[in-house]
């Protein structure tokens, strides 16, 4: 495995890999549900790139990009068990000089569920991965459904601006209790640990109701924050059910739908979802 930190030495490298490139884009700070994307990376292209880069742009100006945890050479190690043949590592600088100003912007469903709550977030992450899918130029890139409207967003880009590559995702990995993994829990202290759970049950509540043959979003809404009301330690920011293509707030639940939600447990914003289909 090489470890690459400057950009015109990763574009030297690649031309050594055998294609295609399996591209597996993250901010560190690795789980489970990194590694499931590096799996898949692997099992489908001879070769795998994975990039590490907390990614300033993308963070809002009171949001936790100073604090956010990292741990490379964990990540690194990792990495390594999971047979990556170059991890991409840049700084800060490198991928954003001094005189940098140009920007990647997906229109309408950037502003909806977590735009609306971090207007400027999707604007850094298409940039970024933009950049990234530039360097690396892989065949297939990896994003965990997890991040439901982060993959739709960069599917939009993608398609619009005729990238080419694939978007792959892969399903949501969960702790036992249900929580989806996620750099942030290690925010959480033990019980709000424990309280966090609420996610994932107002989830398959949602589900489950669903299955039984409730079609009404309202409803839906409903029964979903009032299982969250019942969690003290729960702030609900937004529980939404939209187009999974459009994001656009449904009234009838039509297949397929994307039920997601934005939690703070504590201080702790976390998000999660299901599709209905
Ligand atoms: O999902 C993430 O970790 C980030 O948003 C990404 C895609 C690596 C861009 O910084």
């Amino acid at each position: 495995m090489k470890v690459v930190e400057t950009i015109a030495e990763m574009r030297r490298l690649r031309l050594e890999l055998t294609e295609p490139v399996g591209f597996v884009p993250t901010m560190g700070y690795l789980h489970d549900g990194h590694l499931a994307l590096v799996k898949r990376a692997r099992a489908e292209n001879p070769s795998v790139v994975v990039s590490l880069f907390v990614n300033p742009t993308q963070f809002g100006p009171q949001e936790d990009f100073a604090s956010y945890p990292r741990a490379t050479r964990r990540d690194l190690t990792m990495l390594e068990k999971g047979k990556t043949d170059i991890v991409f590592m840049p700084s800060v600088a490198e991928v954003y000089p001094p005189q940098f100003d140009s920007w990647v912007e997906v229109g309408k469903i950037s502003q909806r569920l977590e735009g609306a709550a971090r207007p400027a977030h999707f604007r850094g992450v298409t940039t970024v991965v933009a950049k990234l899918f530039n360097i690396v130029q892989p065949a297939k890139a990896y994003f965990g459904q997890k991040d439901a409207q982060q993959v739709v967003v960069i599917r939009k880009m993608v398609t619009d601006l005729n990238m080419n590559l694939e978007v792959v995702t892969c399903p949501t990995v969960r702790e036992p209790d249900g929580l989806a993994m996620s750099s942030r829990n290690t925010y959480l202290n033990p019980e709000e640990r424990r309280a966090a759970v609420v996610l994932y049950e107002s989830l398959k509540l949602a589900q489950r109701q669903w299955s039984q043959g409730e079609k009404d979003a309202a409803k839906l809404r409903q029964t979903m924050t009032a299982l969250i009301q019942k969690q003290p330690l729960a702030t609900i920011d937004y529980v939404s059910i939209a187009d999974n293509e459009t994001l656009e707030e449904l009234d009838k639940v039509k297949p397929p739908a994307l039920v997601s939600l934005a939690v703070k447990i504590g201080k702790t914003r976390l998000i999660d979802n299901v599709i209905l289909e």
